[in-house]
Parts: C-alpha cells; sequence; structure tokens
C-alpha cells in the first residue's frame, strides 16, 4: 500500500462517501453528457454546502469591515473572523492563534517569509535550500530574494521514484546554510517529503524549516507543533474553502523579528510621516481590509473536514490511489511518473503516443475533469525529461466507480490515437 500511517488507516472508521458526497452540489453536473468525475482537487477541490451555507450566512447578515468600529455589524464579523482563526489554530494545532496569519494563499505566505524574514536575515554568500519537487511558488520568491541579496540556492535532488534523495540533503549543509524551503507532498509527483525528520536535521545545525504545506493539509493530519517546523503555508481553496485565503503558521518568535511584508490599514499601531510602530503579530502581517469572508469560510471548511475525520479522510484516499494505480498499471501503455513509497492523492501519468493535452481534451469528453500541463513544477518535469503530465488527483469524495471512469476514458483515448 502507498501508506500514509498504516496504523492510522488500520484504525479509522470507513468513511460514508455516498454521505459526504452529498454534501457536494457540484459533484451532481453533468459535463458533455456524462456525470461529472472531478478529479483535479489538487488544483483546487470543492465547497461542501455547509460551508457555503456559512459563506451565505455571513454575506446575508453579518457583514461589515472589521477591527475599525463599535456597531453590531463590525463586532459581529470581527468575532467570526477571529473565531475562524483559532479554528485554523486548532486543526492544524498551532500554539497560539497569534501564530495563525491570514493570507492570499500559499504563493502570499510564502513570499511574506521570503520578504519578510530573507531580506532581513540573509547576506551575501548565504545558502538557501530548497527541493527539486517544489512548486515554484515556493522557488520563485526565495529567487526573487537571492538575487537581491547574493545568495546561493541549493537544490535537494531526487531519485527515479521521485523521493528526495535525503544523503544529499544532509550533505548540501554547509556554515552558510540559513533557510530551508521544502514542499510537505509534491503536487506534480504526490511524493510525501519525510519533513519531520528534514527538520530536525536543520534544527541540529540551528537553520530554520519553511514547510509548503499546499498539498499536504488538505489529505494528512497536519501537526505544527509535532513537525517542529519554522513556517507552515497552506491555501484554503485546496482546503473545501473559498479562494483568496490562506494561511501561514509561523512561530511566534520568528514571526516578532519579522519585517512586514505589505504596508497600510490593521499592521501598525501608529503612524507619523517620520516613523510607523508595527501593530502584534498576527495582526502586523495582515495590512488593509483582509478577506473577511473567506477566512469565516475557510473556518466553516475547517469545521467540516474536522468532522468527516483527517484520518478517515487519508485512509479513503489511500485506498482510491492504491486502486487507480493497480487499475492503470493493469492498462499497459500507461507510464505513471511519481512513484514513492509515501504518496499522497496524486497521480501522474503518461499515455505512450498521445500528448497530455490531447489526453485532457478526450477525457473531458468523458465527464472526466483532470489536469495536464507541468502543474507549476517545471524542475520536475525537467528531471523526468517529460514536458507535461496528465494528473488526476483525488479528494475524499471521489469513488471507486469515478476510478474506473478514468480508466476506461484512457482507455478509449488509446483507442482513439491507437
Ligand atoms: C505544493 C503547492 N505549493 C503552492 C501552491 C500555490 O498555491 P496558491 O496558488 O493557492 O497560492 C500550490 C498550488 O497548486 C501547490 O500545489
Amino acid at each position: 500500500m502507498t501508506a500514509i500511517d498504516k496504523a492510522a488507516l488500520e484504525s479509522a472508521q470507513a468513511l460514508d462517501v455516498k454521505r459526504v458526497r452529498a454534501d457536494f452540489p457540484i459533484l451532481d453536473l453533468e459535463v458533455n453528457g456524462k456525470p461529472l468525475v472531478f478529479l483535479d482537487n489538487a488544483a483546487s477541490s470543492q465547497m461542501p454546502q455547509p460551508v457555503i451555507d456559512r459563506i451565505v450566512r455571513y454575506q446575508s447578515a453579518e457583514h461589515a469591515n472589521i477591527h475599525r468600529a463599535v456597531h453590531y455589524l463590525s463586532e459581529t464579523a470581527t468575532a467570526e473572523y477571529e473565531a475562524a482563526r483559532r479554528k485554523v489554530q486548532r486543526f492544524i494545532n498551532a500554539r497560539e492563534e497569534r501564530e495563525v496569519i491570514y493570507t492570499s494563499g500559499t504563493t502570499d505566505g510564502i513570499n511574506l517569509v521570503a520578504h519578510g524574514y530573507g531580506r532581513k536575515f540573509f547576506g551575501e554568500g548565504d545558502e538557501i535550500i530548497l527541493t527539486t519537487l517544489e512548486h515554484h511558488s515556493n522557488i520563485v520568491p526565495w529567487q526573487m530574494v537571492a538575487q537581491e541579496k547574493g545568495v546561493k540556492i541549493r537544490v535537494v535532488p531526487i531519485n527515479d521514484r521521485g523521493e528526495l534523495d535525503l544523503e544529499a540533503y544532509r550533505g548540501l549543509f554547509t556554515a552558510r546554510t540559513k533557510f530551508v524551503g521544502t514542499t510537505h507532498v509534491s503536487n506534480a509527483l504526490g511524493t510525501i517529503n519525510p519533513v519531520k525528520d528534514m527538520i530536525a536535521f536543520a534544527h541540529e545545525r540551528g537553520v530554520p524549516v519553511l514547510v509548503d504545506g499546499a498539498q499536504a493539509v488538505p489529505h494528512l493530519h497536519v501537526d505544527v507543533q509535532d513537525l517542529d517546523c519554522d513556517f507552515y503555508a497552506f491555501s484554503g481553496h485546496k482546503l473545501c474553502g473559498p479562494t483568496g485565503i490562506g494561511i501561514l503558521y509561523g512561530k511566534a518568535p520568528l514571526l516578532e523579528k519579522m519585517q512586514p511584508f505589505k504596508g497600510g490599514g490593521d499592521m501598525i499601531l501608529s503612524v507619523t510621516f517620520e516613523k510607523t510602530t508595527y501593530n502584534t503579530i498576527p495582526h502586523k502581517f495582515e495590512a488593509g481590509t483582509p478577506p473577511i469572508m473567506p477566512a469565516i469560510g475557510l473556518g466553516a471548511a475547517v469545521d467540516y473536514l474536522s468532522g468527516v475525520g483527517m484520518d478517515r479522510i487519508a485512509a479513503h484516499e489511500t485506498d482510491l490511489l492504491d486502486y487507480a494505480t493497480q487499475s492503470v498499471n493493469r492498462m499497459g501503455g500507461v507510464r505513471i511518473i511519481g512513484t514513492a513509497e509515501r504518496k499522497a492523492a496524486v497521480l501522474s501519468f503518461a499515455v505512450e503516443g498521445v500528448h497530455p493535452h490531447d489526453v485532457g481534451t478526450l477525457l473531458n469528453e468523458e465527464g472526466v475533469a483532470i489536469r495536464t500541463g507541468h502543474h507549476c513544477a517545471q524542475p520536475v518535469m525537467q528531471r523526468f525529461k517529460v514536458p507535461a503530465t496528465c494528473r488526476a488527483s483525488f479528494a475524499f469524495y471521489n469513488t471507486m466507480e469515478e476510478v474506473d471512469a478514468l480508466v476506461a476514458a484512457i482507455g478509449k483515448v488509446q483507442k482513439v490515437f491507437g
């Protein structure tokens, strides 16, 4: 099995997928006269009715700008916005709510750290470590800072299965290493990285670590205190929540030392033309009117996922991935790219002799939604010497029958091009 945590999986009660699906109105759609089979969850997952209802209630009866007035609506919106922060805090087990910063998404959170931490603490000749598996969001912000500060980026290689070479990782550390950025789960291949061990190794050398959790939080039970990461970034829209909201978790002492990345309202205590004094964390990093409705929607999403149970979600998705992997392997003429021992929810593949874009287009005719392209992870594509892959990515509301539909649709593609 493509193991996540066998013991947890075995102890988890089976997920009632039929019941869960009833919460997602969009899954009843037909596309091209076929039932929608939505397998593009790594890009953005769908929203259940309780989250939609929560957003409607907020917009219908609670909306006003927050932190700025004493009237009923503003106080209600402020209380709900801050309550959602505490829900997220519990969901990822952050020590304190002030360690949970609202961002617009994973990309925004990583930029905040690259600019807020990197610009202040990196100097000429310093080094940072990233991995081949990174999404562009965990490469480009570091490159921008590295170019400005004269910092060298060193990259952890991967093997043919798409797993990090940990020996090489350990060998990349030098006296100049100032930071590590690593993805928890690869969006292009599904590889689950051993981030806890990587963090422990970095900490022995006094090096802080940022984890890109965009693809982990929707699929695994994430405990930031257990991981002991210094920063952890993720997005609401991959977590059954709205777009425009994300979370950056950071350890309070580090956040307190950092420069704010954006200036403006709410992040200040006082302003004169000579000097600005910044607000305390987390507000120091939340300039301007924040995404109030998306934050409250995210709070509802983590409530919903906690209700379903992250262990149950992980167990069902592991079953889906195992079944899909076996079914595709039996087909012939389809190569799975990314065969790591520990994987989550992603099946990247190439159909022999057919461009991924054509595969995606023909699958869409069968109602099957997958993603084709480089998945914003061009270094991974370069490593496997492919311009693009086809990527089916699963969520807990997907079924074995939908895996069958995917396999049947790939079979049709092979016939068309055969
Ligand atoms: C691993 C990973 N990191 C970062 C991102 C960027 O997320 P967002 O576009 O929500 O900022 C994604 C999105 O696909 C991702 O999969």
